[in-house]
């Protein structure tokens, strides 16, 4: 990958002539199916610039409660962009078809303006669910049936993809805008695209300026990217054994809960037995071991994520950190 940046060709990608960004921009639109895609810093910005181009200032978006546009995104959305959530819930972040069909009716003849519905696939907060097909198609059948566009926060859509053998276009299909990174499972440093039509990627450029985003000779790193999208998918499927080898590991560890039949990628979400403010002290007694946790998720609640610099030996490793400080962070006041 360093190899590859370092021999990318360049040009300035504001004036939309570097030849790097431009290759990266489509295959990624061929990858999601879709007309054109547009090289974005990150995947917030990708999420901002759907939600900038698609809504309008007051509207309300309509999404899980625990959506990552709701968690991390909320100042950007409401005060930068002006729009309001209308969050509901759902099974690890999946919204059922038919709650999101009788909110948009209710929300004909209130105040709350619904103007996009927005699904995540894989869901960060749901443990790394993936939306089942039919679901999302349901979903987005009962947003577009009312005319209203469907944005996908497709930050981990690889994995998904990885997991399921259903096509990122497939899951893309069922969206009018998709967001996906090439810098967590993939790999690379930086960037994140948004994709859709070519009319709706000409709004997303001027988006993507006024949040000072416009980039220069970056084909450095869209060409990270691109190896990223070339070599580093393949690779996804380890990714997910070991994640479910290392939550069926950590459920058998006294003072932890977890259901390792919820891991479907990359992502492993537990809880601490209470009392839960011993997280602080538990996540870092694993992380004096060289082994990163994030509290994450809730109270007494940690994340852990494997990715392509993480191999058998580190899942062993990780394994042994998270027994010994439950044994002594967790166990000793009980
Ligand atoms: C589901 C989801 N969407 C969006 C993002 C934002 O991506 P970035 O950190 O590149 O802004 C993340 C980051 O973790 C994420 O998990």
């Amino acid at each position: 990958m360093r190899r590859a940046m370092a021999d990318a060709e360049v040009g300035d990608d504001v004036f939309h002539d570097d030849p790097t960004v431009r290759r990266l921009e489509e295959e990624t639109a061929a990858e999601l199916g879709k007309e054109a895609s547009l090289f974005v810093p990150s995947g917030c910005m990708g999420n901002e610039i759907g939600v900038g181009i698609q809504t309008k200032r007051g509207d309300a978006l309509l999404l899980h409660r625990h959506s990552h546009l709701l968690m991390v995104e909320a100042a950007a959305v409401t005060e930068l962009l002006g729009r309001k959530y209308h969050p509901i819930d759902g099974d690890r972040g999946r919204m059922l078809p038919a709650d999101v069909a009788s909110v948009l009716d209710a929300s004909n003849a209130g105040p709350d303006r619904i103007g996009m519905v927005e699904v995540e696939n894989t869901i960060n907060w749901g443990n790394g669910s993936i939306y089942p097909l039919p679901q999302l198609e349901s979903v987005a059948k009962e947003a577009r049936g009312r005319g209203l566009p469907v944005h996908l926060d497709g930050a981990r859509l690889w994995n998904a993809s990885a997991a399921t053998g259903i096509a990122p276009a497939t899951y893309a299909a069922a969206a009018d805008t998709v967001m996906v990174c090439y810098s967590k499972g993939l790999g690379a440093p930086i960037g994140s695209a948004i994709a859709g039509t070519k009319a709706a990627m000409q709004e997303a450029r001027v988006v993507r300026k006024m949040f000072g985003g416009g980039m220069r000779q970056v084909g450095v790193v869209a060409a990270a990217a691109l190896h990223g999208l070339k070599h580093h998918r393949g690779r996804l499927p380890e990714d997910h054994r070991r994640a479910r080898h290392l939550a069926e590991a950590v459920a058998a560890i006294p003072g932890i809960r977890l259901d390792p039949r919820e891991i479907e990628t990359n992502i492993v979400i537990a809880e601490i037995e209470e009392p839960h403010d011993r997280i602080h002290a538990f996540v870092a007694a694993v992380e004096a071991e060289g082994v990163r946790l994030v509290h994450f998720g809730g109270p007494g609640r940690f994340r852990a994520v494997t990715h392509l610099d993480v191999d058998d030996a580190g899942i062993e490793r990780a394994i042994a950190a998270i027994r010994r400080a439950a044994a002594s962070v967790l166990r000793a006041n009980r």
